[in-house]
């Protein structure tokens, strides 16, 4: 029975800085950016959106009655939790609707728990084939003004849809995995920013790929030139790129010449939104689907998810007759459409974030277009509003 994803959504702020200009404003070459990082736009988080509002704003569009009335499972992954006990998941199956009767957890391991989601949510429908499950990436990246990682920053959601005879990606039943301790990422507690040792990490990148490639191609005795593309976790899309670059070697000229063709499909909307951790891989997966014309059913895609901290995993996915059906094919133009901020405007904004202190708080979501939106906190308790059902959730 094939199992995997049967449709693919992404959400993000409706307000994006242009990296030139943020070049420009940090004393740096504009090239430096779009070429040496990669990224041409980058999504700036307005205080009315965190991981919860991203999540359901990621998934309430692709989900009908008969979807809701079968999801079981609902996995969360992010980064950019907010509570220490509570899980987000459970907010976004309020928010959503979703069936009481649903399993709604968090999972936290860097960029990577979004993959952890997706293999867990896979076997269970691999046990259950009549249900469905809902996982979701969803995270804000954070590295603090004018710091070395504030051109990679970013945020967004990505939710999937796991189902049986899935209509995007049947996924393999094989993978391969590493995890072990390394401090090249992280958040303590007490930080809202992350902390990164960031040659270190992208260092680190490429040895997971390249460990984590070459031992699921051994353990599957697959060929490398049997996978017609590599998708990448792109915490900024130059890192995919080197990473690919890194096993070139190993395939002919022209399959080097495809997997690059390929491969700048696959950044094309990574370059215009950042970072969005958790969902970055997921996001360049929708944007090898929507923009590649270059694919067609029963392709292999090469999928390499990675968290620092570090846990890294590499499997693939066959794409499937009609997969365009289950993609958010109103992307690339809800982007285009975004509107620019001044650099000024998005330093305003990331200061701006809800507090983490006890005291009642208030956020603007007056100009917020999104329907799940954060509008303050009330005795310690974060206010959620659907602008659309115009309710207090
Ligand atoms: N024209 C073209 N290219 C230029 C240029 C110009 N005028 N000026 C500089 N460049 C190039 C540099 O040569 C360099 O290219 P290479 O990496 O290919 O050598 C690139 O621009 C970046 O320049 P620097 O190395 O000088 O950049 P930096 O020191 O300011 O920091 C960074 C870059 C380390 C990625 C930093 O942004 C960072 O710490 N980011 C966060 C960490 C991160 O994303 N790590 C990735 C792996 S960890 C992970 O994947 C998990 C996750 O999501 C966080």
């Amino acid at each position: 029975m094939k199992v995997g994803i049967d449709k693919l959504h992404f959400a993000t702020s409706h307000l994006y800085v242009d990296m030139a200009e943020l070049a420009t404003a940090r004393q740096a070459e504009p090239d430096k950016y779009l070429i040496g990082i990669g990224q041409s736009q980058m999504a700036v988080i307005p205080p009315s959106q965190d991981a919860v509002t991203l999540a359901a704003n990621a998934a309430y569009p692709m989900l009908t009655a008969a979807d809701i009335e079968a999801i079981d499972l609902l996995i969360v992954g992010t980064e950019s939790g907010v509570d220490n006990s509570k899980a987000s998941a459970i907010y976004v199956a309020h928010l959503l609707g979703l069936n009481r009767r649903v399993r709604a957890i968090e999972m936290k391991e860097a960029c990577y728990a979004a993959t952890a989601g997706v293999r867990l949510a896979q076997e269970h429908v691999q046990a259950h084939p009549d249900k469905k499950a809902l996982v979701i990436g969803t995270d804000i990246a954070r590295y603090g003004l004018k710091s070395a990682g504030e051109p990679t920053q970013g945020g967004g959601a990505v939710a999937m849809l796991i189902s049986a005879d899935p209509q995007v990606l049947a996924l393999s039943d094989q993978s391969c995995l590493l995890s072990e301790d390394v401090m090249d990422f992280w958040r303590p507690l007490y930080h809202t920013e992350a902390l990164v040792d960031g040659k270190y990490s992208s260092n680190i990148y490429i040895d997971y790929f390249q460990d984590v490639f070459k031992g699921y191609l051994e353990a599957t005795e697959t060929q490398p030139e049997a996978l017609t593309a590599l998708v990448f976790h792109l915490p900024y899309t130059k890192m995919g790129l080197k990473a690919l670059r890194s096993v070139l070697p190993m395939v002919d000229e022209a399959q080097q010449a495809t997997w690059l063709a390929h491969f700048e499909h696959a950044r094309q909307l990574n370059r215009q939104v950042g970072n969005l951790y958790t969902g970055s891989l997921y996001l360049s997966l929708l944007s090898q689907l929507l923009t590649d014309p270059d694919l067609k059913a029963g392709d292999r895609l090469g999928l390499f998810s990675y968290g620092s901290g570090a846990e890294g995993e590499f499997y693939t996915g066959e794409l499937q007759a009609n997969y365009q059906q289950g993609l958010d094919l109103g992307l690339p133009q809800r982007l285009t459409k975004r509107q620019r901020v001044s650099v000024a405007e998005y330093e305003r904004l990331f200061n701006g974030q809800l507090a983490w202190k006890a005291e009642d708080q208030d956020l603007d979501y007056q100009n917020d277009p999104h329907r799940f939106v954060l509008a303050g906190q009330r005795d310690e308790q974060r206010q959620y509003f659907d602008q659309q059902a115009e309710k207090q959730l």
